[in-house]
């Protein structure tokens, strides 16, 4: 097991593929920033084809628009798109140097991926999760080599959040963890190493902002007045569009997991879920301004 302190950058591997399992939002934004900023290969799966589809022309999109903005000239755009591509088959990711997942949050649904990934994968392979909140050990717990897994918690917007929370589990080698902050470096986030502790340090902080916010509500203080709470702090978002920023899905998820875990500190709110499934807080407009509230069944002032 590695000394305490940070992990020495010369055991990194070097990244020649990546693999990305998952096409949904959160995965298309970060394989963009695997091929923009490492310049290699990026495969990517998901379920079914459709779904695999839809990722890469995200994906493809997202290029012609940094186009779109001068941020890439046309040769480094279609160099890009060229570079990913979508698979159903697991054996696609036989060459791939680096596996992230970031798949629908559920500890078994992330163990069976990567167990059924791993038979598929080089003995070399370093693994990776972007879960928000669960623990990675257990992620790890059906892999036959967890050393080889780390944490690797991206933030919404991943193109805008400079952060990226490198969660070194209990088995988690030096080498993995050494790759982990060497990749995070090259996508130019800040990395800081967190314990595989429920929520790690970010979302443990932002459980307990968004439970008292729907605490506050639930108790009857006006949706309105809630919404405006966290204006004297200067943040650039209200509690509730941060809420629908990552996900009501995600965000009672990351709530659960949170008052599972530690019942006493943290709140747990049955009207999220109601949100959740109401699928909005805000009626916004077409470009996705904000006209109103719109809380559907949900029973709160
Ligand atoms: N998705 C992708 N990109 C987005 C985006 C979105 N939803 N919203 C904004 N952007 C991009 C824009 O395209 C723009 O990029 P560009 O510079 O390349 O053109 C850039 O962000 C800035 O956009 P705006 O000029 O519209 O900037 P704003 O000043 O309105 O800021 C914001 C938008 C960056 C989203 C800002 O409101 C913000 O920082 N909000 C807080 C976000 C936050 O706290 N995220 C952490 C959530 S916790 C989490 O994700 C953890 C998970 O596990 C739950």
């Amino acid at each position: 097991k590695r000394p305490a302190g940070a992990p020495d950058k010369s055991l990194a591997k070097r990244i020649d593929k990546v693999g990305v399992i998952g096409a949904g939002l959160m995965a298309s934004q970060f394989a963009l920033l695997f091929v923009r900023r490492l310049q290699v290969p990026v495969v990517i799966t998901d379920l079914d084809q459709a779904r695999v589809d839809r990722g890469v022309a995200y994906i493809h999109d997202e290029i012609v628009a940094l186009h779109g903005k001068g941020r890439i000239s046309q040769d480094e755009a279609n160099r890009l798109q060229a570079l990913v591509t979508g698979t159903t088959d697991k054996a696609d990711f036989a060459d791939c140097d680096w596996v992230i997942e970031a798949v629908f949050e559920e500890l078994s649904v992330k163990q069976d991926v990567f167990a059924e990934t791993e038979k598929h994968l080089s003995p070399e392979a370093i693994l990776a999760t972007n879960t928000s909140s669960l623990s990675v050990a257990q992620i790890g717990a059906k892999l036959e080599h967890p050393e080889r897994l780390v944490g690797f918690h991206f933030f919404n917007p991943v193109a805008v959040m400079p952060l990226i929370e490198v969660v070194n589990a209990p088995a988690t080698n030096e080498q993995t963890l050494s790759t982990a902050m060497v990749i995070a470096g090259k996508l130019r986030k800040n990395a800081v190493i967190t314990r595989d502790t429920p929520g790690f340090v970010v979302n443990r902080l932002l459980a307990k902002l968004l439970g008292e916010a729907m605490h506050a509500v639930d108790t009857g203080t006006p949706f309105e007045v809630v919404n405006s709470a966290l204006d004297p702090f200067g943040l650039p978002m209200s509690a509730f569009e941060l809420l629908e920023l990552v996900g009501l899905t995600v965000g009672a998820h990351v709530l659960d997991t949170h008052h599972a875990a530690f019942p006493d500190r943290f709140y747990d709110s049955e009207n999220l879920h109601t949100l959740a499934e109401h699928g909005k807080i805000f009626d916004r407009d077409a470009k996705g301004k904000i006209k109103g509230f719109d809380k559907g069944a949900v029973k709160i002032v």
